[in-house]
């Protein structure tokens, strides 16, 4: 039962070096996919990162809380476009969390990374993550989540 995977998950911030199969991650994408959005604008843009080298390039991104990333063998950039939709940050927001569910019925950990709001120093996180996951300038970035075995 649905109820059965929401008393059961919790945020998990440290990963198995263990890789999710193609599939595992091709369903996590699809069930971000599927969220639904304001008027069916769809304006979230779901970006996978299968390198580890730049999944721990996006560690770095904002001063703190972003350590699930150092041993995440999967990660998901939520972006949006805020030109194609004003609510576009609850649209994102339900995206992400889809994400999750999937990956825990799936017996996968996973953590929200907040980039929305959040800075490293004087740099606003959304810039580096932009340029570390080579987004263009116009999309905002909500979140990454960070995915992996526990
Ligand atoms: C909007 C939002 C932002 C979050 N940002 C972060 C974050 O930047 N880093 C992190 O490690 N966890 C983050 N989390 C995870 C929360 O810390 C976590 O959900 C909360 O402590 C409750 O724990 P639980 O998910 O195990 O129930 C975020 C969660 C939400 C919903």
């Amino acid at each position: 039962m649905f109820i059965d995977l929401v008393r059961e998950r919790k945020t998990r911030r440290v990963f198995r070096d263990t890789p999710l199969t193609e599939e595992q991650m091709s369903l996590i994408l699809e069930a971000g996919d599927r969220a639904p959005s304001s008027r069916n604008l769809r304006p979230v843009r779901l970006v996978p990162i299968r390198d580890t080298a730049l999944i721990r390039r996006l560690a770095e991104c904002k001063d703190h809380g972003a350590d699930a990333l150092r041993t995440a063998t999967f990660a998901v950039v939520v972006a949006a476009d805020e030109d194609v939709c004003d609510v576009w940050i609850e649209d994102a927001s339900i995206a992400t969390i889809f994400m999750q569910m999937e990956a825990q019925d799936l017996g996968i950990g996973s953590c929200w990374i907040q980039t929305r709001l959040r800075c490293k120093g004087d740099v606003p996180a959304e810039d580096n993550v932009r340029s570390i996951a080579g987004l263009d300038d116009g999309l905002r970035v909500l979140s990454i989540v960070a995915f992996g075995n526990c």
